[in-house]
């Protein structure tokens, strides 16, 4: 289905800097609203997502003409946790089970970033004009990119920059609410069980970022 073979090879590094007064937060159990754009410009996704910040799964859905027609359908239930996700397809209810490579993904600020600075977008003086953030960057690969994410004082990531040597991706958060609203939406489809795990072909790094590659 979309399991396009990518060419861009991401690896997890574990850094070992740490803030020195800033730890990472994370981000609480959440459900809203998901925007991919590249670099150039092109709307790759908008979907609603369902998050659970304990047991480290997410589900992602992309509806390709809500509201703007955007360049990619997906449907994923991540589990971090485990290391496995599954691209489902509702309509003819198939599915295929993959293994992660790597767990980052734009609505957890990954445990080794560094904290880069707070910052004020829109007015700090005028109430409700403005909105204070935290930005927090790190590596994402062999020193072939890095990430910068911005979250709330609350901890609700507002957006995450990908930069890597050929491409940038940029995903927004919004409508967050604070809560999971179908918790159905986290446990795999009937028709997904027994599905055994694919191979993972040699030099791929499955992640919720290359899905959108
Ligand atoms: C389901 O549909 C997708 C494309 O829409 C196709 O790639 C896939 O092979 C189909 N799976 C089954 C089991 O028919
Ligand atoms: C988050 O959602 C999960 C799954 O529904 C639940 O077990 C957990 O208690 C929730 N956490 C919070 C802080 O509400
Ligand atoms: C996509 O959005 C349209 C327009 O709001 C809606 O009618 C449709 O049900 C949505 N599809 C999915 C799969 O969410
Ligand atoms: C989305 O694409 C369809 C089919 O190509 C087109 O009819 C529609 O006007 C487009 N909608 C928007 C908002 O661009």
């Amino acid at each position: 289905m979309y399991a396009a073979v990518t060419l861009f090879v991401f690896m997890c590094l574990t850094a070992t800097t740490h803030a020195e007064h800033h730890q990472p937060c994370h981000s609480p159990n959440m459900t809203g609203l998901l925007t991919v754009m590249t670099g150039k410009g092109e709307l790759k996704a908008m979907g609603a997502y369902t998050y659970d910040s304990m047991g480290k799964k997410l589900r992602f859905r992309s509806n390709e003409s809500y509201p703007m027609n955007t360049s990619l359908g997906l449907d994923l239930l991540m589990f971090f946790e485990e290391g496995i996700f599954y691209e489902i397809d509702s309509k003819n209810q198939s599915c295929e089970k993959k293994a992660l490579q790597c767990t980052m993904h734009p609505l957890d600020i990954p445990d080794d970033a560094t904290f880069l600075t707070a910052l004020h977008s829109g007015s700090a003086s005028i109430e409700g004009e403005g909105l204070k953030v935290n930005v927090w960057t790190g590596p994402m690969s062999e020193a072939k990119g890095h990430y910068s994410m911005s979250v709330t004082m609350g901890c609700l990531p507002v957006s995450t920059f990908y930069f890597t040597e050929s491409t940038s991706f940029l995903f927004s958060n919004m409508e967050v609410e604070l809560e999971i609203k179908d918790p159905d939406l986290l446990t795999v489809p009937s028709f997904c069980l027994g599905q055994p795990l694919e191979e993972t072909p040699e030099g791929t790094v499955n992640s919720f970022l290359n899905e959108f590659m």
